[in-house]
């Protein structure tokens, strides 16, 4: 069976956008500091590694609308998703009118998602989630089986939280890997059940 899993780039304090994300800004003001390690200068061979093992392990993607709209707009991925052609199930109340074939839209809530995610990321494959409100009611509804947290050394002070409403009562975790970089700790936790 595929596994399910966050993984998503935070700050210290736990947000995973800076103030005011927008089309603008898709990781709020000041928020693209916690993408440098995916690229650039500050990009390490074990940062490397740690995308190459998210690229190569993909089946599929659920994201939020918000995800969805900040980031794809008009045309932000060209006629791919986040991930090219990897399959993307979109949780929205109201799909748009039209969007790249990559992106199916379900109306009926996370877990219908996930499972049509699971469908198509086949049994060695990786759903992985993004946007919190996704990740928060996976959690909230004990459908995520890891963790994986890129912990960036920056306190951003606003934004969007990962962690707010997950369900009001403790999830334990268990850490199964930890690999430092300059810009960042990729940390790969396991939901215990
Ligand atoms: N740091 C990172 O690694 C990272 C990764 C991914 C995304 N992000 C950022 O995260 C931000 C978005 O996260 P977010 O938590 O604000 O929003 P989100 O999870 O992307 O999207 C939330 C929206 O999805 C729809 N939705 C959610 N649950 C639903 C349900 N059960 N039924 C129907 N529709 C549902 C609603 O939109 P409608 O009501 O409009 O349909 C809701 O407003 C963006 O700024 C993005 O850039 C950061």
């Amino acid at each position: 069976m595929a596994t399910v899993a966050s993984s998503m780039s935070v700050s210290l304090d736990g947000y995973v956008t800076g103030p005011n994300d927008s089309r603008q800004h898709p990781l709020g003001e000041g928020g693209e500091r916690l993408h440098r390690w995916l690229a650039g200068e500050d990009h390490t061979p074990a940062d490397a590694e740690v995308l190459g093992e998210m690229v190569r392990d993909a089946g599929a993607i659920v994201m939020g609308r918000r995800s969805y709209d900040i980031c794809e707009g008009d045309g932000g991925w060209g006629d791919g998703g986040p991930a090219g052609d990897i399959p993307c199930f979109v949780v929205t109340h109201e799909p748009p009118a039209t969007a790249a074939p990559v992106f199916t839209f379900v109306t009926d809530g996370v877990a219908s998602a996930i499972e049509q995610a699971k469908a198509v990321a086949g049994d060695d494959g990786w759903v992985g989630l993004h946007g919190a409100t996704t990740a928060q009611q996976a959690l909230a509804a004990g459908l995520v089986d890891e963790i994986q947290v890129h912990l960036i050394p920056v306190l951003m002070g606003g934004g969007v939280r990962l962690f707010d409403n997950i369900g009001g009562k403790p999830i334990d975790l268990e850490r199964t890997r930890v690999v430092q970089t300059p810009q960042a700790t990729h940390v790969r936790y396991r939901v215990v059940r």
